[in-house]
């Protein structure tokens, strides 16, 4: 039974249908002059403005990258590029994911200046320190909005209303774990750039897409053919676009938050029972992701009993999952030494079941008895 859905999700077979359908009959390169060309160039150009269709946001630009991490680079460094002659200040977060915060070091190398907004026990950032940190010289800033590691959300729309009230700065968002769940949604005010990714919702791996407002300015990152307003060179591949607008229009339309919220909340009284494990950012997290801390036990141990009674969940995140120190969300939200070892993250998708919810508690139990009684360490 699958809880990892933030890592990754099965790919919708009504998703691969529309992959193989483009693959076998829109074959031909979007650039070529002939009409199989212009057929397949057709098909492109209707999942582009399909998938902005369904992100809204006055959003009305769109690059189909190779994945979240590509549209994440695209967004910082072909902005921050771009744009340097205004200014060489960007602002981030402690807890974004390695795409976003490895790509800020990189600039850092480049001579821009960074700062990295902290977050409290919940892993939210603060908004008066986001304003504080806004200078005029301050040309771009990116704060994700789910966590992928705890779930928790930041205030996405207020930090553009900040953004845009008190600066003259860009705002992006990693929205790779909230699109298809909390987003689309009816902001007043937004992000200027967001990236999602396909297969965070049941979508193909290898693909991705960076929206944004008309008449930014972004350069290149990688050369090429001048393909995708010569802002991701290489030739496109329209059955990932295809599939990526499908599955950003199934996921909208299917996804259920109340019944997310409510296996959210029988976890969040089901793990209160217990004094040697914690959910964290109960409040600040996302219905569809719960992290738990156990006390003086590996995360590790905890995967594999569950992996051995049928259950498929991980620790912390996919990423920093195979690596032993302790994460960087982790170390921001400062818990407590006995607990940091121990956390793993559940997650859920919409092909789950309440029947599995009740058997996952159940093995959850088991362990935390055999823990008891020191026969698993
Ligand atoms: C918040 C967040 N951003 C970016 C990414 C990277 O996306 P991709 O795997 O498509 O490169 C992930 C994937 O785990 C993610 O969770």
């Amino acid at each position: 039974m699958y809880f990892d859905h933030s890592a990754t999700t099965k790919t919708d077979e009504r998703v691969l249908h529309t992959f193989i359908e483009a693959s076998s009959t829109y074959y031909a390169n979007p650039a070529s002059l002939h009409e199989a060309g212009n057929q397949a160039e057709k098909l492109l150009e209707r999942a582009r403005t399909q998938l902005l269709d369904t992100i809204g946001l006055g959003l009305t630009e769109g690059i189909f990258t190779s994945g979240g991490t590509e549209a994440n680079n695209l967004a910082i460094i072909g902005f921050a590029f771009a744009n340097q002659h205004k200014g060489r200040h960007l602002i981030t977060t402690a807890v974004e994911h390695p795409s976003v915060l490895h790509t800020f070091h990189y600039l850092e190398e480049q001579d821009f200046i960074v700062d990295y907004l902290k977050v409290d026990e919940e892993g939210r950032i603060s908004l008066a320190e986001l304003e504080s940190c806004l200078r005029k010289d301050t040309i771009l800033v990116s704060v994700m909005h789910v966590n992928n590691e705890i779930g928790t959300i930041q205030p996405i729309e207020e930090c553009a209303r900040v953004i845009h009230s008190k600066s003259r700065a860009v705002f992006h968002s990693d929205c790779v774990q909230s699109f298809g769940k909390l987003l689309p949604a009816d902001f007043q005010d937004g992000p200027d750039l967001i990236t999602l990714s396909a297969h965070k919702i049941h979508g193909i791996k290898g693909s991705g897409f960076l929206a944004y407002r008309k008449n930014l300015r972004i350069q290149p990152i990688s050369f090429g053919g001048g393909q995708e307003s010569s802002l991701r060179n290489g030739t496109v591949s329209v059955p990932h676009a295809a599939a990526l607008a499908k599955a950003a229009r199934l996921q909208v339309e299917e996804v259920d938050l109340q019944q997310f919220a409510s296996w959210k909340n029988q976890l969040l009284n089901f793990f209160a029972e217990f004094d040697d494990c914690f959910v964290l950012a109960p409040h600040a997290s996302a219905p569809y992701i719960l992290s738990v801390a156990f006390r003086n036990v590996t995360g590790e141990v905890v995967v594999n009993f569950l992996q051995e009674q049928g259950f498929i969940v991980s620790t912390s995140s996919a990423c920093s999952s195979k690596k032993t120190e302790t994460s960087h969300v982790i170390q921001a939200i400062r818990l407590p030494k006995d607990f940091e070892k121990g956390v793993i993250r559940i997650s859920f998708g919409k092909n789950q079941t309440t029947d599995e919810m009740n058997q996952l508690m159940e093995a959850i139990r088991q362990l935390m008895q055999l823990l008891k009684r020191g026969v698993r360490k």
